[in-house]
């Protein structure tokens, strides 16, 4: 059946009120320099509608959960008992209850003392980092941090400091310089899925007196021996000040996670704008979370198919001449470098049903735009040979000898090309102290 909504069509009457100059240039130039001028009109992320039998390599359902039927059943039941329950701020939420029990699994699960459940991962990030740095502070970020820790640096108002890309002397130099504060990483990075090297990075900040926030959104049910994330199977679990997650990925919900002590979680509660202004979940999204849970530990064999698709792929992909940045993990991405061939590529790519996510400014600096692809784990052998089998047959028409990613690998430098580049862009995007 035609879906009402779908014939619905602006009514050419009615006016929006006017913006102002200042709003409508910004507008105006998005329109003049992304539409028309890079992307000749069109739109760099709207390609083609994936058919029947199309290759969809875009989910963050890296267990291939979103369907699981007892998680659904759990949602259903919820949705049928609660409703969508009390529709308020977190902050008044105490005494038993689902979400605060759920907090608290999810604390065991990763061997934290306590933690906190958020609206997404990017109300983790902000939240939390709007909680614990001030003007004073000192915020060191890998350049590849995701943009919701930049977030939280901006509302938090500290001084930004730029490291470069999982390069710990780097970072020691830094904080040499400028002195204690708070080191964001992310665990695994979601434009190239390079991992971050934890154990020397913990080093520093233990020596150097650093709080450390680790984004474990990408490794939170994929790593560790039970999907408790890259932290705890790297035993650093009492080394970290705070995890946090996006549960949009592996638990494919919709949540984000903060692990920390029992004493913090109560002052986050009352203190972080987006616990206390936004409002908290639904019981249905806690309740598919806590089977979900369940699943996470007790499937490990959705995390060993997972490892060893991703491990397939990179393996294909980086004999057949691309350049995947240093990908350890279930991302792997195709550094097409500027969104023209960008287009190319996912033109390439969707014309014989494989569809990916593209990331391109303000996501990754303008010229290193790329296709990600997201493995899951119920990719089938088949499957894996026929994306090894087009990225092997659109070389030329996407004219991959020509990428600079491509001349990077030649020179045998690999992702280091990355650094200064990925560095420059990104001091411009944030406002970083020197
Ligand atoms: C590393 C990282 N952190 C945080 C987020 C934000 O998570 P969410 O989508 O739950 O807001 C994402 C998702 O894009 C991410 O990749």
């Amino acid at each position: 059946m035609k879906s009402k909504v779908s014939n619905l069509r602006p009514a050419l009457h009615l006016h929006n009120a006017e913006l102002p100059d200042f709003v409508s240039l910004r507008v105006d130039q998005y329109y003049r320099e992304r539409v028309q001028n890079t992307w000749d009109g069109g739109h760099i992320m709207r390609g083609r509608t994936p058919g029947a039998d199309a290759l969809q390599l875009c989910s963050n359902d890296y267990l291939s959960l979103a369907r699981h039927p007892e998680i659904l059943a759990a949602m259903a039941e919820s949705i049928r008992r609660d409703g969508n329950g009390l529709l308020m701020s977190g902050i008044f939420l105490h005494g038993a209850c689902p979400q605060i029990d759920l907090e608290q699994r999810l604390a065991q699960f990763m061997q934290a003392e306590s933690g906190v459940l958020c609206q997404s991962g990017y109300a983790a990030n902000t939240g939390l980092i709007q909680a614990i740095a001030n003007e004073r502070t000192p915020v060191y970020a890998d350049m590849m941090a995701h943009m919701s820790l930049w977030e939280g640096i901006k509302s938090a108002g500290a001084k930004a400091i730029t490291v470069f890309h999982n390069d710990p002397e780097h970072l020691e130099r830094q904080v040499l310089r400028h002195g204690p504060g708070i080191v964001v990483v992310d665990s695994i990075y979601s434009t190239t899925g390079s991992i971050a090297p934890l154990r020397e990075i913990v080093d520093i900040c233990e020596a150097q007196g650093c709080v450390l926030v680790a984004d474990e959104s990408h490794s939170l049910g994929t790593y560790g021996p039970n999907g408790e994330g890259l932290v705890v199977e790297l035993g650093l679990a009492e080394r970290v000040h705070f995890r946090t997650a996006s549960l949009a990925k592996a638990f494919a919900g919709r949540a984000g996670y903060i692990s920390c002590s029992k004493r913090f979680t109560e002052y986050f509660k009352s203190e972080s704008n987006p616990a206390i202004f936004s409002s908290t979940l639904l019981p249905h999204d806690v309740r598919g979370l806590d089977a979900t849970l369940n699943i996470v530990r007790q499937e490990g064999w959705r995390r060993q198919r997972l490892h060893a698709n991703a491990r397939y792929l990179r393996t294909q992909l980086d004999a057949l001449g691309y350049n995947l940045n240093d990908s350890q993990s279930q991302i792997v991405s195709l550094e097409s470098g500027t969104e023209q061939q960008t287009i190319v590529l996912r033109e390439a790519l969707e014309s014989r049903g494989i569809f990916g996510s593209i990331f391109c400014a303000p996501a990754t600096p303008k010229s290193r735009s790329l296709m990600r692809f997201s493995v899951n784990a119920a990719l089938t052998d088949a499957e894996l040979d026929r994306i090894v089998s087009v990225c092997r047959d659109i070389r030329d028409e996407v004219d991959l000898a020509s990428w600079p990613s491509t001349r990077r690998k030649l020179r045998g430098k690999g992702n280091q090309a990355v650094v200064v580049k990925v560095g420059m862009e990104a001091q411009s995007r944030h406002a970083v102290a020197a």
